[in-house]
């Protein structure tokens, strides 16, 4: 099979990384990749939601199957485009169509979704500007922290959290007066959940699906998750909390009525579903639905699938999930991310990496990052995850760090701290 990984982030690379070991990839292409997939497979430069350049070189390299990574060209409807066209509709296309995609793309949507199929979900209401006193009034029912959500994508910057009643109201009116433009036209205001948060994957061909390994990920550029919000510095898989009885929990209550709902209501969905969970005392909530892998967790979760992932794809695309199962890595697998300097604030890009060759024992997926005169540079916020195993997670945990001390480059950061809070493995 001919396959065209889309996007060009550590995501990316790891799901290309495990792509390219399936005996069944013949040619793989990544767009627009970046410097680590390009050494395992060939980088094609566009954008990802020009649909038009992309249907072309899907035709001209007789692409068979199109795995989506970032959430925005699924938004904007890739997939309908894709079934819409005569020449690509035979393609097979991993992530859900632009209606499916509302679950990431509207806070709203998704909050009528699991209201509708009795998913449990913290308790909320969707205001407008001319709603703005009913808003109002609504916070005075809650208690602190209150939680103010952009309805649609505000590149992850869209949640704010605030303790104080006053600031949240002043916060909710900047919202629904364009704080974050066209996103924040309505803003969700939901009840605080304090629970302790955690990943699950889900691979689905709408009516089928099958769990992928559960992960942790670290979303705070400080240690002790402390500081701005970052796309995430690092992640955990397995996660210990996570047991049994909470699986289980997740499973009957979150996933089985999740995907029953998208098969209910006619969603065209064959691809990944990233349940963004937390408990409170044992009980699962679902803080939010991505309608894609996550970043870092995909640099976890791809080296702990045992199974073909190819197979599992091919099999989502063509409705027949039932028919195949995943099996995992026993192992522990963990990604610590070095960033550029000033991240996620201000940050320069075009430093030059070294000792890249010098690391062993880790797989070092490229996040961002570009070649130059064939030299590695950063080219991104987010630059390397270095991910190991481990038969326990501090031994994965002391392998990623050693991959991170032999790289280098100008104003690089990392957290210390990653999987440290999770407490010794029980043995
Ligand atoms: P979201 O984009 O919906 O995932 O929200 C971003 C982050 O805000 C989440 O990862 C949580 O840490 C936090 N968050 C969102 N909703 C809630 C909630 N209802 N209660 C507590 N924290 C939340
Ligand atoms: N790691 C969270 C995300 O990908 O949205």
């Amino acid at each position: 099979m001919n396959i065209l990984v889309l996007g060009g982030g550590g995501r990316e690379h790891a799901i290309a990384w495990k792509i390219k070991q399936s005996a069944q990839c013949e040619a793989l292409y990544v767009a627009p990749g970046n410097a680590g997939t390009a050494q395992i497979a060939e980088n094609i430069s566009l954008e990802v939601t020009d649909f038009h350049t992309i249907g072309e070189h899907c035709i001209s390299k007789s692409i068979d199957l199109l795995i989506v990574g970032p959430e925005d060209p699924l938004v904007k409807g890739i997939k309908d485009h894709f079934s819409a066209s005569p020449d690509l509709c035979h393609i097979g296309v991993i992530g859900p169509d632009a209606a499916a995609a509302q679950l990431e793309g509207s806070k709203d949507f998704c909050k009528r979704f699991m209201q509708k199929y009795e998913i449990p979900t913290a308790a909320y209401k969707t205001f407008a500007l001319d709603t703005l006193t009913e808003g109002e009034a609504f916070l005075d029912t809650l208690s602190p922290p209150y939680v103010l959500k952009a309805d649609g994508l505000a590149a992850g910057k869209g949640v704010l959290i605030l303790h104080n009643l006053d600031e949240a109201k002043t916060e909710l009116r900047h919202m629904l007066e364009g704080k974050f433009g066209a996103a924040s036209t309505r803003v969700v205001i939901e009840e605080y959940l304090d629970g302790q948060e955690f990943s699950v994957f889900a691979l689905t061909d709408g009516k089928h699906y099958c769990l992928l390994p559960v992960a942790k990920d670290y979303k705070r550029i400080g240690e002790g998750d402390k500081g701005l919000n970052t796309g995430g510095m690092g992640a955990v898989s397995p996660v210990p909390f996570v047991d049994q009885a909470l699986m289980q929990k997740v499973e009957e209550r979150i996933v089985k009525p999740t995907i029953s709902g998208i098969a209910a209501e006619g969603m065209d969905y064959k691809g990944f579903v990233f349940f963004g969970l937390t408990h409170v005392s044992g009980e699962p909530y679902v803080i939010e639905y991505n309608v894609r892998m996550g970043d870092p967790e995909t640099e976890v979760v791809m080296p702990r699938i045992k199974s073909d992932l190819l197979i599992l794809l091919k099999a989502a695309s063509e409705g027949r999930l039932n028919e195949v199962s995943l099996e995992k890595d026993t192992r522990y697998a963990t990604t610590v991310m070095a960033v550029s300097g000033g991240y996620p604030e201000k940050y320069e890009k075009g430093k030059h990496i070294s000792g890249l060759e010098e690391v062993k024992d880790a797989l070092v997926f490229h996040a961002g990052t570009k070649e130059a005169d064939g030299r590695v540079l950063s080219n991104g916020g987010r630059v390397l995850a270095c991910t190991a195993y481990g038969e326990t997670r501090q031994e994965a945990l002391e392998r990623s760090y050693a991959a991170l001390a032999e790289v280098t480059f100008e104003g690089m950061y990392y957290r210390k701290d990653i999987g440290f809070d999770l407490g010794e493995e029980k043995s």
